[in-house]
């Protein structure tokens, strides 16, 4: 039997259909793994099973005399991991696509409303005895229905979300996206695909990120583009912190230059830059994207897949190097 190493506690139906085809080493006080407990599940099983709260970088993959042959990621970003040095210490990197998509375009619209509803204050008022009753003027929002969203990163999550917001909505939808999109994607929600971030920016009420973290995203959301935001705008997160200048978003909100923010992914996770806690036009929540228990299953048996295929000989379905 392969050895298989898992970083965090997984669903238990997931970890017991593991247990019939590994000899598995679960994390049963689910802590995070050290650096130096990552090198040393990649030296003592044939496959370590990760998520975004291991950071596979160069130094770590390096160590020597490395046993594993596949990193299979419970879930579908993998900016933690280095995939070149993954690639040079000859070992393969699988995630999970596809069973995350809906849900996550669910919390992302989660938080949409949330922002434009004022739906975090008005929970915290009640909670605190401060509700007065109801009023006209009481907590008002901004209508979402008709409103323009536009997403940045058109893959599957973005897709998903434009899906909802212009069927369950009837948003505008306009994108931008590196490669061109093929019609009928857009088509099925009549949606524009803009040339640049910067023409998205100006004319959207809601801009909502579904584009991979990484190097090359790293503050694709800088001040400067920021300030191109309209001042009534809300800006949503569920892609990854660092694609948002944080500093720059926390100066935005402070200063209401934008309405407001949803977000669910944050730089340093879970060590948050505090000044956020202060913003009442931040609607905040700890990276619930996928948390459904249906997607966290469906994802823990997509790395089994992904295992089997792997050890099997062939190549997993959900290889990305
Ligand atoms: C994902 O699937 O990328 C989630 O953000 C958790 O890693």
């Amino acid at each position: 039997m392969k050895k298989i190493i898992l970083t965090r506690r997984w669903p238990a139906e997931v970890e017991q259909a593991l247990a019939t085809h590994y000899e598995c080493e679960f994390n049963e006080k689910d802590e995070p793994f050290s650096q130096s407990r990552l090198q040393q599940a990649l030296v003592n099983a044939d496959a370590l099973l990760t998520t975004v709260t291991d950071r596979l970088d160069a130094t770590t993959l390096g160590v020597a005399d490395t046993r594993a042959k596949i990193i299979a990621n419970f879930g579908v970003g993998y900016s933690h991991i280095d995939t070149d040095a993954a690639r040079d210490a000859g070992i393969a990197v699988t995630n999970t696509p596809d069973v995350l998509s809906d849900c996550t375009a669910d919390l992302a619209l989660t938080l949409l409303l949330m922002a434009a509803r004022r739906a975090s204050e008005g929970e915290r008022e009640l909670r605190a005895g401060l509700w007065s009753g109801w009023r006209p003027t009481h907590l008002m929002g901004t209508k979402v229905s008709g409103k323009t969203l536009g997403i940045i990163g058109f893959g599957r999550i973005g897709r998903a979300m434009a899906h909802k917001a212009h069927h369950g909505f009837g948003m505008d939808i306009v994108v931008y996206n590196r490669s061109t999109v093929a019609d009928n994607a857009l088509n099925t929600v009549n949606a524009r695909q803009l040339t640049s971030i910067e023409q998205l920016l100006t004319c959207a009420d809601f801009v909502s990120l579904h584009c991979p973290g990484g190097q090359e995203n790293t503050h694709l959301l800088n001040a400067e583009r920021i300030a191109m935001m309209k001042p009534q705008s809300y800006l949503i997160n569920t892609a990854r912190g660092e694609v948002i200048d944080e500093s720059a978003l926390i100066d935005a909100l402070a200063s209401q230059r934008i309405a407001g923010a949803g977000l669910d992914v944050f730089n340093n996770e879970p060590d948050i830059d505090q000044r956020f806690l202060a913003l009442d036009n931040a609607v905040l929540l700890p990276h619930l994207g996928s948390a459904t228990v249906e997607t966290r299953q469906d994802m823990g048996l997509r790395v089994l897949s992904n295992l089997n295929q792997y050890f099997s000989g062939q190549q997993p379905d959900d290889q990305v190097c």
